[in-house]
């Protein structure tokens, strides 16, 4: 395997995309980079800081002033470092989730994050997934895939994953998913979209190892 590859996996909110692409980066010995998890930090301490979103000053202020760390712990899991302090398990709460979208809405954020993502991929390496990995951060990356699945499929993922955490319904994981899949793709800047030369793959009746190796032969061939 070529050590300077850039992949690039986007797609929507419990596509399998974080777990798809931990398993790549690990098989193949690349850098795994979450770039959702960059988007998700900001929006903690948006939150943390009690401001508006609708606040963007004072938000892309707060953003220029935050550093964000990933690092890799056991497993090929990703520990989040939002300004010294280890934030993986808060940027996953119904509160950010319900926020992240909007935050990630707003142009100056998106450059202040694509900016920091080209950095840490910048001698190549990596895989990344997100939403505009293949259309605007490495729009030249090697490999680029489109992971996607049924909004219903995508909620009960969601779902299980969660509900032994927060107090949620099936019902209310759905309509967020719905939310920001609108959001997302809706936006002017980067938006969730499919970049023309990415493979998609339909992940809703797949298992994980299915999604890895039809991922793992393309690159491959
Ligand atoms: O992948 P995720 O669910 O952790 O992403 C959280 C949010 O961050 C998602 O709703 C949209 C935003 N995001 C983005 O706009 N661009 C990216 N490259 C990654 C995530």
């Amino acid at each position: 395997m070529d050590k300077s590859v850039i992949v690039a996996i986007d797609g929507p909110a419990g596509s399998g995309k974080s777990t798809i692409t931990k398993i790549v980066a690990e098989k193949l010995k690349l850098l795994y980079i979450d770039t959702g998890a960059m988007y998700r930090a900001i929006t903690l301490a948006v939150i943390q800081h009690n401001l508006k979103t609708s606040d963007t000053v004072s938000v892309i202020k707060l953003a220029k002033n935050s550093t964000i760390g990933l690092k890799r712990i056991k497993g090929g899991s990703l520990q989040v470092i939002l300004n010294n302090k280890d934030v993986t398990e808060d940027i996953r709460t119904q509160d950010v989730n319900a926020r992240v979208s909007d935050i990630a809405k707003i142009g100056e954020i998106r450059k202040i994050m694509v900016s920091q993502q080209r950095q840490l991929g910048k001698n190549g390496g990596v895989v990344l997934e997100g939403r505009d990995i293949g259309t605007v951060v490495f729009p030249d990356a090697k490999f680029k895939f489109f992971l996607d699945a049924t909004v219903s499929e995508r909620a009960k993922r969601r779902f299980l994953e969660v509900k032994d955490k927060y107090n949620v319904t099936y019902e209310e994981i759905e309509q967020s998913v719905k939310n920001r899949d609108k959001i997302d793709s809706e936006r002017d800047i980067g938006p969730l979209k499919k970049a023309d030369d990415a493979i998609s793959i339909d992940t809703t009746n797949m298992k994980i190892e299915e999604v890895v190796n039809t991922i793992l032969n393309y690159i491959s061939k």
